[in-house]
């Protein structure tokens, strides 16, 4: 990555990219950022960075574009919306400075009663999101797991406390898949369908939070890329796949602010309803009724989510299958009512 001094690079026009280059912002040590969270005409709280790609090496770098304490600039971000760049990138390290920029500027705008709403959800997912990747990037002790998880429980009960936030899913739910954005996805559609059924606040609760941490045990296996399906994994792949919902639960045991409803979402989000599934192979009878909600929503969200080897499917495509091949591993009680969660107006209108 490129830590020279400022290039200038938001000081003239930028070139449209023409050709779509893949990186991925986790292997060079930064968190994609959205421009629209960062408040115009405030000093930046951490050093700010664009991805150029290099003609020479072929190769995207990341490179140096405002420093911590310059002032952040409309211009900037039209000169980037123009070059049809959305998003600055932040070193992983420099989280914490963000998340108290976040606290202390963003926070405003989610207290805001006629704040936009596509705001106030930009910076909700922007906070889940960069949690996540510092929580995923970060060294997993105790304290840092203690940490990401409070600021996890304060964005849930920022969803569950605005009735218009956990409304239209559809057109909020990102459909780029990566592990981050995938958690933020499950935990808001599970606290909708929570909401969906009637649960109170406390399910609704440990649905977010259950969501937004049901794959934390992949940060434990390092070996294995995270966007890589589970069909296409060699067998030593799969099987070391196999054990992060209980790595998950074994991280998140020791940490007091989580419930006891979350650590089984964690443990069993895996589990079929006929017995097939994972760590344990419980039948529907058995598995906590949290974690079947959680395994439905997160099979629809792999399946709604562009991957490299596959399109996206439509909701309703998605709803075929899990009304039909995939009833079996849900259960046909569960299956079906989250289908009429699908067509209900919480999630479509
Ligand atoms: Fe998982
Ligand atoms: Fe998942």
């Amino acid at each position: 990555m490129t830590t020279s001094k400022k290039t200038g690079v938001l000081d003239r026009e930028l070139g449209r990219s023409r050709a779509r280059v893949g990186f991925n912002p986790s292997q060079m040590g930064v968190a994609p950022l959205s421009l629209d969270v960062l408040v115009p005409d405030e000093p930046l709280p951490v050093d700010f960075y664009v991805p150029i790609y290099r003609q020479e090496s072929k190769r995207i770098e990341m490179t140096l574009a405002a420093e911590r304490g310059e002032i952040y600039q409309k211009a900037w971000r039209d000169r980037l919306k123009k070059a049809n760049q959305t998003k600055f990138f932040v070193r992983i390290e420099d989280g914490e400075a963000i998340n108290a920029y976040f606290e202390s500027n963003a926070g405003n705008i989610l207290d805001k009663h006629n704040a936009p709403l596509s705001k106030k959800r930009a910076v909700i997912k922007e906070m889940s999101d960069l949690n996540l990747r510092i929580l995923f990037g970060g060294d997993l002790s105790p304290k840092a797991l203690d940490n990401s998880v409070k600021r996890a429980q304060d964005a849930v009960s920022r969803m569950a406390g605005d009735p218009q936030i956990l409304t239209k899913l559809v057109d909020v739910l990102s459909v780029d898949y990566s592990v981050y954005s995938h958690s933020v996805n499950v935990s808001m559609l599970g606290m909708a369908f929570g909401k969906h059924l009637g649960f109170d606040e406390s399910r609704v609760m440990a649905l977010g939070v259950g969501g937004m941490l049901h794959d934390v045990g992949m940060a434990k296996l390092p070996g294995i890329p995270l966007e890589k399906p589970e069909d296409q994994m060699t067998p030593r792949e799969r099987s070391l796949f196999r054990q992060h919902a209980k790595l998950g639960y074994k991280m998140l045991a020791p940490i007091g602010a989580v419930s006891y409803d979350v650590l089984m979402i964690v443990q069993h989000h895996h589990e079929n309803a006929d017995g097939s599934g994972f760590p344990t192979g419980l039948n529907a009878a058995k598995i906590p009724h949290l974690a079947r909600m959680v395994r439905i929503v997160d099979a629809y969200d792999v399946m709604t989510s562009h991957r490299p080897h596959r399109p996206a499917m439509t909701p309703s495509q998605a709803a075929a299958v899990l009304l039909g091949e995939a009833m079996p591993a849900f259960g046909s009680d569960l299956a079906p009512e989250f289908v009429r969660f699908l067509g209900s107006p919480a999630f479509t209108l």
